[in-house]
């Protein structure tokens, strides 16, 4: 494959709160990702209307999410932070892959059928098209690189079907026009550490997400030291300490989850915790773990609710971060429409 520049990017949701699994699985690593690449990150705002959005609510929670990032210490200035909207090339891309992307591919996508359920007839087209989005989003930037939770990698395999058919569909004239064998790149997915799957407080074998009616199934960025404690301390566990070997973690989701949790905010590995804490009882455990997640949570939740304070200027780094990555996008588009054939001036 032709070499492209490497540049990172990512998207989250701005639908209710950000929790512990968007923070390990994905926010701290787009802040890692800082110092090697060049990176762009998105509040995917189109993306969250693909179920209704209180519209109030959406607007707040586009600047909580913007707040975030900068309070998890992605600087906007040295890369781009914006929200989707904004540029409206993600629009208009997304739509040339509806145009590409086949029917039978997006039937495979299992977020789709786990959100739609039995109401398949009642649920918006933009919920069934989403991946095609998603994929415009990396592809406007040409990214190289995807850091996500493992729940995008069917998404992320979609966006490159997606790219390989434009670019098969499309040689002669990319060929044509100076871009060798492939306009688009084949996005790497960055999907590793010890939390990638983040699971519920209250069920191992369920994914912590914003939408479960428990709060007490994750922990969310903006929770104060008393609830990040109750929460851990209400976390379901098994009757058994802890194995000392990672392999004794099989068949005790609950204990590999809080095990994983812990190696994510310390910045190690499972082996290395059940090094500290193999044949330690939960209670001690989880003394240990609230200790150090309020360490690790609770400036971030700090900064997040001053931040909110000034809308104002979040405000102003999302015009600064959508300015400059419409320029990106733009030059993209540009390309794309001529190569597809539209006559522009
Ligand atoms: P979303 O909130 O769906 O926009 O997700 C934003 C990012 O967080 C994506 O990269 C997801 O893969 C990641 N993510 C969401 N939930 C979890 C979880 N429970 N564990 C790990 N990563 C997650
Ligand atoms: N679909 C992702 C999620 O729900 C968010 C997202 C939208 C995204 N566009 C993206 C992630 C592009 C990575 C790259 O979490």
């Amino acid at each position: 494959m032709a070499a492209f520049q490497q540049r990172v990017f990512s998207g989250v949701q701005p639908t209710g709160n950000l929790h512990l699994g968007n923070y390990l699985g994905a926010i701290k690593r787009f802040v890692e990702l800082q110092t090697t690449h060049d990176c762009i990150y998105c509040v995917v705002d189109l993306h969250a209307i693909t179920v209704w959005q209180d519209p109030e609510e959406l607007t707040r929670s586009i600047r909580e999410v913007t707040a975030a990032f900068i309070a998890c210490g992605i600087d906007p200035k040295r890369h781009i932070v914006f929200n989707q909207s904004q540029v409206h090339e993600h629009a208009e891309l997304a739509w040339i892959f509806n145009c590409v992307a086949r029917m039978g591919w997006l039937n495979r996508m299992t977020q789709f059928k786990e959100k739609a359920g039995k109401d398949r007839e009642n649920v918006s087209i933009g919920l069934y098209a989403y991946p095609c989005l998603m994929a415009a989003d990396i592809l406007a930037y040409r990214a190289t690189h995807v850091p996500v939770g493992e729940d995008q990698k069917q998404h992320l395999e979609l966006a490159r079907d997606i790219a390989q058919k434009f670019n098969n569909d499309y040689s002669a004239r990319i060929r044509a026009r100076g871009f060798g064998e492939a306009f688009f790149p084949l996005t790497e997915p960055l999907i590793s550490g010890p939390a990638t799957r983040v699971m519920s407080l209250r069920d191992g074998t369920k994914k912590m997400s914003k939408s479960d009616a428990s709060d007490y199934s994750r922990i969310n960025l903006t929770d104060v030291a008393d609830e990040i404690a109750q929460k851990i301390r209400k976390a379901k566990t098994d009757p058994e300490p802890l194995p000392s070997e990672e392999k004794g973690l099989e068949n005790r989701p609950e204990a590999d989850n809080l095990v994983g949790i812990y190696a994510a905010l310390a910045g190690n590995s499972r082996a290395d915790v059940l090094k500290d804490f193999g044949n330690a009882q939960f209670s001690r455990f989880k003394e240990a773990l609230t200790e150090l997640a309020v360490e690790k949570l609770g400036p971030i939740g700090s900064e997040m609710k001053r931040l909110v304070q000034d809308p104002k200027s979040i405000d102003g780094v999302l015009a600064d971060g959508a300015a400059r990555a419409r320029v990106i996008a733009a030059a993209t588009m540009k390309s794309v429409k001529d190569i597809v054939g539209f006559v522009q001036a």
